[in-house]
């Protein structure tokens, strides 16, 4: 699982029925479980890690930690027993066709995600999206009660369990509840579009901690505590780590505070360092013609990615010979991401549209300028993808923080390479030497995959370095414990003890 590659089901064991629920200190809720199964043609079942930053952050933590976690294994009427991995013990939540269609792509991906990240297509409002997404997040919330131990410590993860809180509370008044938001906080005016918003808030302000990358989304937390649930805040200030501010609700504290997600940075540098990893790097370079400069995008295929923004930047930077189709290749990585909702659609044809007439203009037989796959690839081979790569092309019109920036930091310890970073991610407050540019201004976009392409060896190792020692020193390890830590503190709160 960890390498990022299918295994085989027969693996996998059923929990020792001595295991039972209810015997788990440490629990991890999220939408999806690490692993994700697939039923293949000939009805074999793979298990893949699940695509996305919440599971590259949360895996390798939860581990060591040998906690459980509840989630969905990703199809339609999958398995319920739970199943335990290498220490972890994941608990399956079964959804319907209707749970995935109503709660998943609808009201978390096609009315939450679309307004939490800026309105880029616009969210739909339906009463029974609404009406599932509360029956889905109790289920989750009953799965995290009957998994608790006593006194435990449950997290609860990301948007689409934001009811989780406050139903596990009234569950499980024993637990300590923590949540954190893993994409972008929306400014008050958007959320206030939201028909069930005070529910929304309210369901959050079960939690014991509320946690969000960055101090603006903490911020419009407290702003909307005070003006839906009637909750008195503190004005502390909420933008370093170890700040926090506070919402007073009745005779509850819930402390709120900004704590920016990473990645496990150690292992990434030394892995990228091997010979392995080195070797098939220069083999990728080789297998592309060894061009003059290798460009480079990783995403899920998500039109908040700005997939479509690099790729108009460069048709228009080839157009203009500001970098030539005969020296510059770009590699576009795109894993599939909730297909079968409209807007993500509606990118993918746009997409291939946009890399099918750059290649048509610029490429040669045997050289296309774009290559482009629509698949996830395996750990190993997307590590030797960022060590060979010169420029890494990271455009979101709106991102809660991005690991693929800080993952392509980690790889770099030679030093070399160049990051294009849009401004509105949340990774840009911390790589403050990255090539930062505004997604919706193309010709600042042009400019800087231009200044990335064409900077000098001692100017990239410049930034570099300076990147490298704030990824290096800020870890998933360094969220987490900061997270955990202050959650813990809040035990003291609750219960009145000084500290
Ligand atoms: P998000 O959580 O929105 O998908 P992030 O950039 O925070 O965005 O995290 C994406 C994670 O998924 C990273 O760990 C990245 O390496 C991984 N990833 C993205 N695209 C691919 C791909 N095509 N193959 C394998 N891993 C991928
Ligand atoms: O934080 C972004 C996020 O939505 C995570 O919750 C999720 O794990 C990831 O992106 C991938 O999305 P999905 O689970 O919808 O494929």
């Amino acid at each position: 699982m960890a390498s990022g590659d299918a295994t085989a089901a027969g693996q996998r064991r059923p929990v020792d029925s001595d295991t039972v629920p209810g015997s788990s200190d440490f629990v991890v809720v999220a939408n999806r479980l690490p692993i994700d199964m697939e039923v293949l043609a000939d009805g074999t079942v793979n298990w893949r890690r699940s695509p996305g930053g919440l599971v590259t952050a949360l895996e390798p933590l939860l581990r060591k930690q040998r906690g459980s976690w509840i989630g969905w294994p990703g199809v339609i009427d999958g398995p319920e027993e739970p199943i335990t991995e290498d220490g972890l013990q994941l608990y399956p939540v079964r959804l319907s066709g209707e749970d995935v269609a109503q709660y998943y792509e609808g009201f978390s991906n096609a009315t939450l995600w679309p307004l939490y990240h800026d309105v880029i297509v616009k969210p739909a409002y339906h009463r029974e999206w609404w009406e599932r997404y509360v029956d889905v997040n109790r289920r989750f919330a009953e799965a995290a009660s009957r998994a608790a131990a006593p006194g435990a410590t449950v997290w609860v993860q990301d948007y689409q369990l934001q009811l989780v809180p406050k139903m596990l509370r009234n569950l499980r008044p024993d637990v300590t509840i923590g949540f954190f938001l893993h994409i972008p906080f929306p400014p008050v005016e958007l959320f206030m579009q939201i028909p069930w918003r005070a529910e929304i808030i309210d369901g959050l302000l079960g939690a014991d901690l509320v946690g969000f990358h960055l101090a603006g989304g903490a911020q419009n937390f407290l702003f909307l505590s005070r003006t839906l649930a009637g909750a008195e805040t503190s004005r502390a200030s909420v933008g370093v780590r170890s700040k926090f501010g506070e919402v007073n609700l009745g005779s509850r504290t819930i402390k709120v505070g900004a704590f920016p997600i990473s990645i496990d940075s150690a292992e990434l540098d030394r892995h990228s360092r091997s010979r392995a990893i080195r070797r098939r790097a220069k083999e990728i370079r080789d297998e592309l013609g060894n061009p003059r400069k290798m460009l480079l995008g990783v995403d899920r295929m998500d039109y908040t990615k700005g997939v479509d923004v690099r790729l108009r930047a460069v048709a228009e930077l080839l157009a203009a010979g500001r970098i030539k189709g005969n020296a510059t290749v770009l590699l576009q990585l795109a894993t599939p991401s909730r297909e079968r909702v409209d807007g993500y659609r509606i990118l993918r044809n746009e997409v291939e549209q946009q890399v099918g007439h750059i290649n048509g203009e610029y490429g040669e037989v045997g050289h296309p300028v774009v290559h482009y796959l629509h698949r996830p690839v395996p750990r190993d081979e997307l590590i030797a993808f960022f060590v060979a790569a010169d420029v890494m092309l990271v455009t979101p019109l709106r991102d809660g923080m991005n690991l693929v920036a800080k993952e392509y930091v980690a790889c770099h310890s030679d030093l070399g390479g160049a990051l294009v970073l849009s401004e509105f991610t949340g990774a840009a407050a911390e790589l403050r030497q990255a090539y930062l540019t505004n997604p919706h201004d193309l010709e600042g976009v042009k400019d800087a995959i231009e200044a990335a392409v064409d900077q000098t060896a001692e100017e990239g190792r410049r930034r570099m370095r300076s990147m490298r020692r704030q990824v290096l020193a800020h870890d998933v390890d360094l969220w987490a414990r900061a997270f955990l830590d202050a959650l813990d503190d809040t035990k003291c709160v609750q219960r009145g003890v000084a500290r």
